[in-house]
């Protein structure tokens, strides 16, 4: 089967946040099960773009409005990654470090999914689905189905994957002129809440849905910023499909980023020879239990309630745990937990900002990492501090219910149900002395290190789902 994946993320040559994780590693793993897979993002300006070697596949213009863009498609050209890359190039838009946040980014991502059906419609022969992820490519199964000259495409199926429901790229009629020429019998599609929504138009159009966990899926029919409704209108053609994590990126066992390897018969030695040299680095005591915390420092993700969390649980066991928090986001989060750096010398540190190295020694070297997230559509970082013999301590939400069950029900992680600092430092409490069990502490270790997450399981899955849409062709 041929596939293409369309996003605006993918490690590792652009990545926010675990959107490029899966699109790292999905398609690797459907190419390794026989299919030929092709994975298309935006060029931005990054070091994978400067350090590898691209040839020009195909190049055009793009015509927005009054705007045109010029545009090519490079193919990276060895397939390193485990498939074929294609970046679309239009510098004018992409050639920023970032990957969003910018004004122009309706713009921007509008160009990129007209840039790139350009391009799969010149070349010889449809694919047989085109899977897109998130909102900055929900516009693709609209413009396939209805904008003149992406008529071939019409009976090519498409999915598109949430993989975080929040963010919807909404935007006014008044850029309705942006999109290719299209029967306007159908520009009631493009509406939701008087606006065009990109994440909307996508679920609307798209051949199939999946979410990145089945229990968010349960959830968006309640919950989803202003989209329930439609989520509950277009169930009978949604999956929840959980995330996968590369077991060949995550392994401890060969993992370069650590310290000292180990495996699951030797995890305690190998836990702690990385622990001591994270408490070096970050002038913790390696003696003391380590809870940590790795993601964008968000609403979303809980990111709020660290610095009250962290200050509650630090004055209320002082001097017995230690907590690290690798992450950025809002400023003002940022802020308040590098205020406390001064109060709890020795026992708490920060660091501010993305760093892949230090996020694989923290998963190493941690007891517990917290993920107290409001929302979490699947979250890859409690897998894979499970793989690495880390307990999760996490919110009762999204995929992290699927993936983490507590240890009071013969489980692997600790478990709470409110998004609220009291149920934070609870579940902390219980870290603690749960950590003066060495026994029960290394047998909930293990028992996370020997449950699968690969995506060898998981593409299958989703190998069902393009299956059961390319049969209504
Ligand atoms: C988004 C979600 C996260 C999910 C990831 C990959 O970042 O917030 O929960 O794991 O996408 O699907």
């Amino acid at each position: 089967m041929e596939i293409f994946h369309i996003s605006a993320e993918c490690y590792p040559v652009a990545k926010v946040g675990g959107l490029a994780d899966v699109v790292g590693a999905l398609p690797k793993y459907q190419n390794n099960a026989g299919h030929l897979t092709r994975v298309v993002i935006p060029c931005y300006d990054t070091k994978f773009k400067k350090e590898n070697d691209f040839e020009c596949v195909h190049w055009g213009t793009v015509k927005l409005g009054r705007f045109n863009f010029s545009f090519s498609v490079l193919k990276e050209t060895t397939n390193k990654l485990g498939f074929e890359l294609y970046l679309i190039e239009i510098p004018e838009l992409f050639d920023r470090k970032n990957v969003y946040g910018y004004e122009d980014d309706i713009e921007r991502f509008l160009s990129f999914q007209i840039a790139s059906l350009d391009w799969i419609i010149g070349r010889d022969g449809m694919p047989d689905v085109i899977n897109c992820h998130d909102h900055h490519t929900g516009l693709i199964p609209f413009m396939m189905l209805y904008c003149n000259k992406y008529q071939k495409l019409q009976n090519t199926p498409s999915m598109i994957t949430i993989h975080n429901g929040l963010y919807q790229g909404q935007f006014g009629f008044d850029k309705l002129h942006y999109l290719p020429v299209f029967n306007l019998a159908h520009v009631n599609v493009l509406e939701w809440d008087n606006c065009i929504n990109s994440l909307a138009v996508g679920i609307k159009c798209a051949w199939a849905v999946t979410t990145v966990s089945p229990n968010y899926l349960n959830e968006i029919n309640f919950s989803a910023n202003g989209l329930e409704t439609l989520f509950n209108l277009v169930r009978y053609k949604s999956r929840g499909i959980l995330n996968g994590i590369d077991t060949e990126v995550w392994d401890p066992e060969k993992d370069k980023m650590l310290e000292k390897n180990y495996s699951v018969t030797n995890f305690e030695v190998g836990k702690q020879q990385n622990k001591e040299i994270l408490c070096t680095l970050f002038n913790l005591d390696p003696s003391k239990p380590l809870f940590s915390f790795i993601g964008r420092l968000l609403e979303e993700k809980g990111g709020d309630l660290l610095p009250h969390a962290t200050a509650l649980a630090m004055s209320e066991n002082y001097e017995q745990i230690n907590i690290l928090i690798l992450g950025s986001g809002n400023p003002e989060i940022e802020n308040q937990l590098n205020s406390l750096l001064p109060d709890y010398k020795g026992n708490y540190n920060t660091f501010i900002g993305y760093n892949e190295e230090l996020a694989h020694l923290i998963y190493a070297g941690a007891d517990y990492l917290l993920m107290p997230s409001r929302v979490e559509p699947c979250g890859l970082n409690q897998m894979y501090s499970l793989r690495y013999g880390t307990i999760p301590i996490v919110r009762r939400t999204g995929g992290l219910k699927d993936t983490v069950i507590d240890f009071g029900d013969d489980g692997n992680g600790i478990c709470h149900d409110q998004a609220s600092v009291g149920d934070i430092c609870y579940s902390i409490q219980r870290g603690i002395n749960l950590y003066k069990d060495k026994e029960k502490l290394n047998k909930i270790r293990k028992k996370g290190m020997l449950t699968d997450h690969s995506w060898e399981r998981v593409c299958q899955e989703y190998i069902e789902v393009y299956n059961l849409i390319i049969k209504k062709v």
